[in-house]
């Protein structure tokens, strides 16, 4: 007897509820109870119709994703649905919640479904690097057709209860609050009409329709190449689908089953698993509980409306929180609102909101010039120029002016959070709040903890990112904190592999194939060579260019010249340039690196930098590094991260290279203790936590 599983019969109708917290994710257990559900009902004479439904927050979640990898437990998902499909009388799934993955497969292999309009439903696995693997690329497209089945498993995205509704996923909406007691009067009417039994499976006119179409998968594969770009699910569900339009179910099936094993075992998918997993992790903190007390965050000022400053703004204001904000003049300030205004007019251009939406947004801000307008605020974020004495005496301000129990937060990139602190008189209500640029769009949010922060504001700060949308990374301080830390090393090649003659467009290039957007230098090109090189006084290539006014994309060009189509050929100007940084710097030529040789020079460092951080105390576990890289930076996410990439390199590998690096070019490459250590031990590097 499953103690997961309920089975009642109400007015002949067999309801089998299941309730495996927290996601009802479909594990042996769940997938044993629902087939015992089905033989109960089966064997009750009574029971007309059945009603499948889950307790607590949602419907099936997916396959229980903790299972992959390991020794497979009867039965398989794809045996109990071939299992519940044979039901004589009509199953009815009831859906609230979330049915996603395994679980709106599940639904797929019931005669009918009906859902709350909260609900939601989708095929998300190609997040995890893999592909619908019961059933769902063949089903999906029977109902829904070719084109859209296309687009709802290869995005992943959650569909709506409406658009389910209108798709025909969905054959009934249930009142909200009422799914069960709906579920049943339907399953009731169905039992009464003794309509024919339809299986998904056997619908044939949507797939018919575009049988031998091969133009419809090809157009589609075009037009999505740049968004695919070195992922190994989406082409193979578009070849899941062709196969569901052009033979028979048990074929399909069978092919289904075949790409979705080649997935489940690629390195690719182990790494997107990894970082499904390692997201949750980041708001888990260990010496603080999950229920330990956090302060109330309502109205947020935040100062300086600079290039951060507004993109911070606006994350609140989506949010539905006022925002004061705060600048030094009114013609910085009226620059400020302008550029928030521009980029929600942008967003409503596009469709993403409403003019109105863009005018409540903006109705939320209340500028000032004033600080005295900061002392009301739950949560005080600074923003202003990077320099110590600026950051200390705007702190020492609003130290004097913002209420008891108001946070106050620093957006430094490399300063001293605890020096900031102490410019207060109460370093325990004083976090770092380090955004992304751009603020409102860069998913990473790193809390910098100091010397001083007090638990409750880390918890606070978790459960704030959660509100806005940011994926949160504790840092404790140190020059750069964590992603900017890791990160920079790989710039620092950059430019040294520049000098010794490699050519950036080589580097460009090596960086792009691993599965970044854009290269280093390209990347500069696009920022601004000014914004990069901001506050230093040494002689750089960069700081050559801006001299010469080649400011990048912007500007008469970078590394890079552009035609009027921003088509980018590498530069003579920038190539004389880098002559003379090398000659001037007396570097010696070897210019001969392979796309093998650039990767390790440029990236085993930020592997060798990951692993101080974690020696050092300043990220809580290996994991957490990888997503401020994933997050902060656009690390390719099917490489898991620098640190779960290494894993999959060797590490000894790594601190071999390394050791051989040093010896050429010196103490930049010289291997970490700590992950000499785990690289003798045969340890992993990924999981790594204090
Ligand atoms: N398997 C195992 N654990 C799961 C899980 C799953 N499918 N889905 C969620 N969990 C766990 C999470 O790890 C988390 O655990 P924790 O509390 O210990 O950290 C807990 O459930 C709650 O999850 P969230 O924090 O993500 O809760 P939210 O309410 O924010 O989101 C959700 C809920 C939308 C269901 C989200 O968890 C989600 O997107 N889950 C994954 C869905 C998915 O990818 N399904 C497809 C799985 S693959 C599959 O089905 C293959 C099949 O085709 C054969
Ligand atoms: P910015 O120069 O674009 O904006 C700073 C703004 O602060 C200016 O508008 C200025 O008028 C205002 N300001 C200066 N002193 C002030 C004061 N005393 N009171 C009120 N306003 C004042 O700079 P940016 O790029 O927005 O950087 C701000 C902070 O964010 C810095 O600490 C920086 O290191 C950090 N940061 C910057 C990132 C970036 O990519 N630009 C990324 C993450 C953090």
């Amino acid at each position: 007897m499953s103690d997961i599983m309920k089975f009642e019969v109400e007015n002949g109708i067999g309801v089998i509820t299941i309730n495996s917290p927290p996601v009802n994710a479909l594990g042996v257990n769940a997938r044993r109870a629902i087939a015992e559900g089905f033989e109960q009902a089966w064997a009750d004479t009574s029971v007309n119709a059945i009603v499948l439904i889950c307790d607590g927050r949602t419907f099936f979640a997916g396959a229980d994703i903790t299972e992959f990898g390991k020794p497979p437990q009867q039965p398989s998902l794809p045996e109990l649905l071939e299992f519940i499909e044979t039901s004589p009388v009509p199953s009815i799934a009831a859906i609230h919640g979330t049915a996603l993955g395994g679980g709106l497969e599940t639904a797929l292999h019931c005669h009918y479904r009906i859902a709350t309009p909260s609900a939601k439903a989708g095929l998300p696995e190609v997040n995890l690097g893999l592909l619908p693997g019961a059933g769902g690329t063949q089903r999906l497209p029977r109902i829904v057709g070719v084109p859209a089945a296309l687009e709802i498993i290869t995005s992943g995205r959650h569909v709506s209860a409406a658009e389910a509704l209108s798709l025909g996923i969905f054959d009934a909406l249930a009142e909200e609050g009422k799914l069960r007691e709906n579920a049943i009067s339907f399953a009731l009417k169905i039992a009464e009409e003794d309509a024919p039994l339809v299986r998904v499976r056997d619908r044939q006119e949507h797939v018919e329709k575009h049988r031998g179409d091969q133009q419809i998968f090809d157009a589609f594969r075009k037009k999505n190449a740049r968004k695919f770009r070195g992922f190994e699910a989406p082409e193979r569900i578009i070849r899941c689908i062709e196969a569901a339009t052009n033979l028979p179910y048990e074929e399909g099936v069978a092919e289904e089953r075949r790409l979705f094993m080649e997935l489940h075992d690629s390195i690719k998918s182990k790494a997107q698993r990894y970082v499904f997993f390692a997201e949750r992790q980041t708001s888990k903190v260990p010496d603080i509980p999950k229920d330990a007390p956090k302060r109330d965050v309502n109205r947020v000022g935040v100062i300086g409306a600079g290039t951060m400053g507004g993109g911070i703004a606006m994350n609140f204001l989506n949010a539905g929180l006022p925002v004061t904000l705060i600048e030094q003049s009114q013609d910085a300030l009226d620059r400020g609102l302008s550029v928030i205004r521009k980029n929600y007019e942008n967003s409503a251009k596009k469709g993403r909101i409403s003019g109105e939406q863009v005018e409540q947004r903006m109705a939320l801000i209340s500028p000032s010039t004033d600080y005295n307008d900061l002392a009301d605020q739950d949560l005080i974020i600074e923003a202003v120029f990077e320099t110590m004495p600026i950051k200390k005496d705007v702190f020492g301000k609003v130290d004097k002016i913002a209420k008891d129990g108001a946070i106050l937060a620093s957006n430094t990139s490399y300063l001293d959070l605890d020096e900031i602190a102490a410019s207060t008189s109460r370093p325990q209500d004083v976090i770092g709040l380090h955004f992304f640029s751009p603020a409102n769009v860069m998913p990473l949010l790193e809390i910098v903890r100091g010397q001083k922060t007090g638990t409750d504001l880390i918890n606070t700060a978790m459960k704030l990112a959660k509100r806005i949308g940011k994926t949160p990374v504790l840092s404790r301080v140190c020059h750069g904190f964590i992603a900017n830390r890791v990160m920079t090393v790989r710039g620092k090649q950059a430019d040294a592999m520049i000098l010794q003659g490699v050519s950036p467009e080589d580097i460009d290039r090596v960086i792009y194939d691993y599965g970044f957007a854009m290269g280093p230098f390209q990347m500069r090109d696009l920022v601004g060579l000014d914004v990069i090189g901001r506050g230093s006084n040494e002689k750089t290539v960069a700081s050559e260019l801006v001299a010469r006014d080649r400011l990048g994309q912007k500007k008469n060009g970078g590394y890079y010249d552009y035609d009027e189509n921003r088509k980018a050929t590498l530069s003579p100007i920038a190539m004389d340039i880098i002559r003379d940084v090398a000659s001037e710097k007396g570097l010696k030529h070897t210019p001969d690196a392979d796309a093998q040789e650039i990767i390790a020079r440029l990236l085993y460092p930020v592997v060798n930098e990951g692993a101080r951080v974690l020696d050092e105390g300043v990220a809580i576990r290996a994991s957490d590094i990888d997503i401020a890289c994933i997050k902060g930076y656009n690390w390719p996410v099917y490489r898991g991260g620098p640190m779960f990439w290494a894993d999959t390199v060797g590490l000894d590998k790594i601190v071999s290279k390394l050791n051989a690096l040093e010896k050429e070019f010196g103490d930049a490459f010289t291997p970490s203790p700590f992950l000499v250590k785990l690289a003798a031990e045969g340890k992993k590097l990924s999981e790594v936590s204090l």
